[in-house]
């Protein structure tokens, strides 16, 4: 037993709220702080290690060259960092990041973003261009997701990604709740599944988030999420599906607790969005969870992800016009004229969105109807197959996010194999497990093969060596053991601090 577990020991008894709020102090203590030290710094030293790869392999830019370097030098350079990270997720080794991948759906989008690349939806009088992509965008996802079903007021708002489509909504939620209902001390009840996205709108504009837990289906307990919603409830969030185990939560229920209480609804579908709509065409076992539900008042919708536009965008949906008024910024007085814009950022990438109008076009309903059909016939085969290997236990019964833990084996270590077999697969915990969102590269002939093959050599490796240990497992273990979440945190800002290392 190290320091580290005995002091873990020492402390178990302590319900997990005290630690949290007693952290502070418990941390200044010289034998914690020493054994803390000791832990965390021997992990951030690996940490450099993975997140700088290319030190020494590549020259280091501190400074602006003197002189300009030759644009075909630096085009060479690019195209040897590009090779060294491309052969990964072009081989279908990765969890999710890019959705689709095939060569000439990326030459055709380089191409719309060549042509728009001085396109500034800020300036929309310059490029009106931006405006017809974008208003196009909007309404497109909004009848994919159940618009026309409703009196067809939905509307929207294109935004750079899932987290800002998620901490707009919140922000507006809150405005909204304020200047309606004069609710000052504002909260959002979400399952403890949905996204990380939630807790950064709850620091960002201080709304309280309150999690609720999960039952045995992976899904929202709908008597907690009853309960745990009051009079200061702005939001109820349900996941279509969460990113870790991507299952659906009772969307129907919720969002009728929602409406029976006057409470607004959201719908995270950033990762579902562009799939399950499709998937209950192909007769896949969907659960309602767009506009047609009366009680859901909003959507996220990621173009960026299975959508298939270049990354940097993502749609967010409101019921209502009235809604939507409560996200826009608009200043009348200020000396630099008049300002208004949608979202957080000020000048856009117009292109991004230009990129991802013409994806939404070049896959039509045929082309996404096609694709979803692939990927939910690999996880069928992918699913199966990790039912075969008895160590392995699915979590729920998703569609093509698959997660699994092991009871008996370190989930971390077999993680850890499948990283030395070149394999990307995404750690969750509470509880431990990995996952594996499959994606247009993994339909690839013989991917769905050479990962049970892979992962069950992986296994069978970690049930024999069961003290061998890998890069993650350590970091993983410490987060899921280690009750101060501050050391976590800390550790999480030292990677941080990293990256940004020259
Ligand atoms: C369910 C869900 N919501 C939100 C997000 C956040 O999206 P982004 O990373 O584009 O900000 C993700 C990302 O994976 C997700 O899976």
């Amino acid at each position: 037993m190290t320091n580290m577990d005995q002091m873990i020991e020492k402390v178990k008894w302590i319900p997990n709220g005290l630690i949290h709020f007693m952290e502070k102090w418990i941390r200044k203590l010289p034998s914690v702080k020493k054994e803390i030290n000791k832990q965390t710094e021997s992990m951030a030293s690996d940490l450099e290690s993975m997140v700088k790869p290319y030190s020494g392999e590549f020259q280091s830019h501190a400074k602006l060259p003197e002189s300009g370097i030759d644009r075909s030098v630096i085009l060479d350079e690019l195209k040897n960092i590009s090779a060294l990270e491309e052969k990964r997720w072009k081989d279908g080794l990765v969890s999710g990041a890019v959705y689709h991948g095939d060569s000439d759906h990326i030459h055709f989008l380089n191409e719309v973003y060549a042509l728009q690349s001085q396109n500034n939806p800020l300036h929309s009088d310059l490029f009106p261009s931006a405006s017809k992509f974008e208003a196009e965008i909007v309404s497109m996802t909004a009848h994919m997701l159940g618009a026309d079903k409703t009196n067809n007021e939905v509307c929207g708002v294109v935004t750079s990604g899932g987290t800002e489509s998620i901490l707009l909504a919140m922000k507006t939620y809150r405005d909204r709740a304020w200047a309606v209902n004069g609710i000052r001390r504002p909260n959002i009840v979400l399952p403890v599944t949905a996204h990380a996205a939630f807790d950064k709108a709850g620091e960002y504009f201080k709304i309280k988030i309150k999690r609720v837990p999960i039952d045995e289906n992976y899904q929202a307990d709908i008597n907690a999420v009853r309960k745990t919603a009051n009079g200061n409830t702005i939001c109820i969030v349900g996941s279509a599906p969460n990113f870790p185990h991507g299952i659906v939560d009772p969307i129907k229920e919720m969002s009728e607790i929602a409406r029976e209480r006057g409470i607004c609804f959201h719908v995270d579908a950033c990762l579902g969005g562009f799939v399950l709509p499709w998937a209950e065409k192909l007769g896949y076992p969907v659960p309602e969870f767009d506009f047609r539900l009366p009680g859901v008042s909003s959507i996220s919708a990621d173009t960026h992800k299975f959508g298939y536009a270049a990354k940097g965008t993502s749609v967010i949906l409101y019921r209502t016009p009235e809604l939507r008024r409560y996200q826009y910024y608009t200043i009348a007085d200020w000396p630099g004229g008049l300002y208004f814009s949608p979202t957080f950022a000020g000048s856009r990438p117009g292109a991004l969105s230009a990129a991802c109008w013409a994806a939404l076009l070049s896959m039509g309903e045929d082309g996404y109807l096609e694709s979803v059909k692939q990927i939910l016939a690999t996880a069928e085969v992918i699913k199966q197959g990790i039912n075969e290997i008895s160590e392995l236990k699915l979590m729920g019964d998703p569609l093509w996010v698959i997660a699994f833990e092991s009871k008996e084996l370190d989930i971390y270590k077999i993680m850890d194999q499948m990283t030395n077999k070149g394999w990307n697969l995404n750690g969750l915990h509470k509880p431990s497990c990995a996952h594996i969102c499959l994606t247009l590269r993994h339909t690839k002939q013989g991917v769905a093969e050479q990962f049970l093959s892979h992962l069950k050599d992986a296994v069978d490796f970690v049930k024999e060596n069961p003290s061998e240990s890998g890069e993650m497992a350590p970091v993983y273990g410490m987060a899921a053991t280690l009750p101060f979440r501050g050391v976590v945190r800390d550790f999480l800002k030292q990677y941080l601090d990293i990256y940004y290392k020259v």
